[in-house]
Order: structure tokens, then C-alpha cells, then sequence
């Protein structure tokens, strides 16, 4: 029985993988905010397979927030022994800039500093498994120069764009952090083919909201469909960095000086 965390697991493509796993018969930890949902996917496992209740855990987090990606990361190194995968799929679309109570800006915090807290924090469980993977869904293929190590939290010049391509780069970064503290890691940034047909949570505008559910409706995938290519990767680790849309492999810019440099803008800010 392996031990998977997924973070974003009550919805979209995180539950579609919380459900696949816990069917499967693996200890499945869902971090989210929404203790409901969590309830709604493990009923759904637990008609047909009632050991799935005793498998299931949830932890209620705001992974905006750095305290309580640390309190997850407490939790986890409490009450396991490892982790098998860790699968990074939190999302809120926040088109604006906003800052959380903690002073951060919002998707910086969310799709960046919870993942580095959560990825370094939890590196000891990580490197007790025999073939451990993190599965961080930060779409692949963002410039290799899009990280402002000067203004990380983009206090000037936010745009939706500019912050989106600077957490998938730095998440890619995070990548070569990881796998240089553990040479046996597979750490693989994943995005789908396509449109996926998830909650699409977030505060976006009128025109962002009405695009992703039409074309939600009439292009998007299923999430269990899309997850597909992730449960091969989860289930078939190979070591090292790993960027894929779908089940199609993309090549990895370098990024060793990066990588150190974020690491060190990081710690300053944390
Ligand atoms: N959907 C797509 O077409 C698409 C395309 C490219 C990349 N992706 C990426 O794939 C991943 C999954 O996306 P999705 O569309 O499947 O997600 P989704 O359906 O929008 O679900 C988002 C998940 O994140 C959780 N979440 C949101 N804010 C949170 C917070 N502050 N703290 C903790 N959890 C929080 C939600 O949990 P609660 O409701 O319990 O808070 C929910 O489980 C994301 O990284 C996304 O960027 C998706």
C-alpha cells in the first residue's frame, strides 16, 4: 500500500486522483478547505469498497497561507513513516493581485510558496520511499527567464500572465532544488493536453469566468480522463526532473543558477 498526498484533492483533477487511489487500495491524505467535498469522494469510493473510509485522511488548510503549509508539513512528518507520491494540484485563479493576511501575494503563496514549504518540508518522508515522485501541476514551458528575483511577489508590474509564467518557471526551479537534495526523487511538472472540466476555482472577470465554462463544456476533458497520464507516472517513477503535457514528454530548460538563487530570495522571504 503505498501513500499518496495530494493537495487539492476535494475537486477537479485532485479528487479525480484521490478517488482512482483510494480505490486502488492505497492510505490517501487530501488537503483542502472543504471538509464536504472530502466526505462526498470518499462516500463515492467507500459504496463500493467500505476499507476505503480507513484510508481516506483529510487535512483542512489554506495552503495561501504559509503557516498552515507548515502546520500540513507538521502533520505529515507526525503521523507517517513516507511518502510514495505528493501531487501538487491546489489551484485558485486570482486574476488580480491580492495579498493574504500573512502579507504574501496570494497566487505567489498558493502556487509557489506552499509548494516550496511543502516539497523541502517533507523531503525526510520523500526520501524514505523506495521510488518517490512529486507530481506538481504547473504547466511545463514557461520562459526560462520569467522569475523576477527582484520583485518575487511582483509589487510592481503585476499582470495575470507575468505571474502565471513566473510560478510554473519557479516551480520547474523547485524541481532541480529537489532532486539535487534527492537523486532518487522523480519530480515532474504536468499539465493536461487541454482544457479540463474542473471547478476552475478562483476570482477571475466576468469574461475569464464565462470562457472557462463554455469552453469547459463544449472543449474540456473529464477529470479522470485527463489524471490518466499522472496515475501512469505516479504508478512508474523514474528519477530525476520530468516535464510532460499530458502523456507527451517536454524538454526542461536548466536552471542550477536559478534554482539557488530562488532558494535563497525564498528563504529571505519566508
Ligand atoms: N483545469 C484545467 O484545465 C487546468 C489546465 C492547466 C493546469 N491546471 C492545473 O491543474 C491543477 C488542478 O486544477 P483543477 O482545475 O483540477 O482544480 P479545481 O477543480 O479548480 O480544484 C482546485 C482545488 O484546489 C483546492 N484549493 C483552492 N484554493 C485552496 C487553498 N487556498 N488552500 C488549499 N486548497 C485550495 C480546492 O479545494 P477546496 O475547494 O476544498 O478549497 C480544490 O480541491 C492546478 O494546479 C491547475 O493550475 C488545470
Amino acid at each position: 500500500m503505498n501513500t499518496i498526498v495530494i493537495t487539492g484533492g476535494t475537486d477537479g483533477m485532485g479528487a479525480a486522483l484521490a478517488r482512482h487511489y483510494l480505490a486502488a487500495g492505497d492510505q490517501v491524505t487530501v488537503i483542502g478547505r472543504s471538509r464536504s467535498k472530502f466526505d462526498t469522494l470518499v462516500a463515492a469510493v467507500t459504496s463500493d469498497d467500505p476499507s476505503a473510509a480507513a484510508r481516506a485522511e483529510f487535512i483542512a488548510a489554506d495552503l495561501s497561507l504559509v503557516a498552515d503549509s507548515r502546520r500540513v508539513v507538521d502533520h505529515l512528518l507526525a503521523h507517517h513513516a513516507r511518502i510514495d507520491a505528493l501531487v501538487l494540484a491546489a489551484s485558485f485563479i486570482r486574476q488580480q493581485r491580492q495579498t493574504t493576511t500573512e502579507g504574501h501575494e496570494a497566487s505567489w503563496a498558493l502556487f509557489f510558496l506552499s509548494k516550496y514549504v511543502l516539497v523541502t518540508g517533507l523531503a525526510p518522508l520523500l526520501r524514505a520511499a523506495e521510488r518517490p515522485v512529486v507530481v506538481n501541476t504547473a504547466v511545463p514551458g514557461a520562459r526560462a527567464d520569467a522569475v523576477d528575483f527582484e520583485d518575487l511577489e511582483m509589487v510592481r508590474g503585476f499582470t495575470f500572465k507575468r505571474s502565471n509564467a513566473q510560478q510554473r518557471r519557479a516551480n520547474e526551479l523547485l524541481g532541480v532544488l529537489a532532486t539535487d537534495d534527492n537523486p532518487n526523487l522523480a519530480y515532474i511538472t504536468w499539465g493536461p493536453t487541454r482544457l479540463v472540466r474542473s471547478s476552475f476555482a478562483g476570482e477571475v472577470g466576468k469574461g475569464m469566468r464565462i470562457a472557462a465554462a463554455v469552453l469547459g463544456k463544449l472543449l474540456g476533458q473529464r477529470p479522470d480522463a485527463a489524471v490518466r497520464p499522472i496515475i501512469g507516472l505516479i504508478d512508474d517513477p523514474k528519477p530525476g526532473r520530468a516535464a510532460y503535457r499530458g502523456t507527451t514528454k517536454r524538454a526542461l530548460n536548466a536552471g542550477d543558477q536559478d534554482a539557488a538563487r530562488l532558494a535563497a530570495a525564498v528563504a529571505e522571504s519566508l
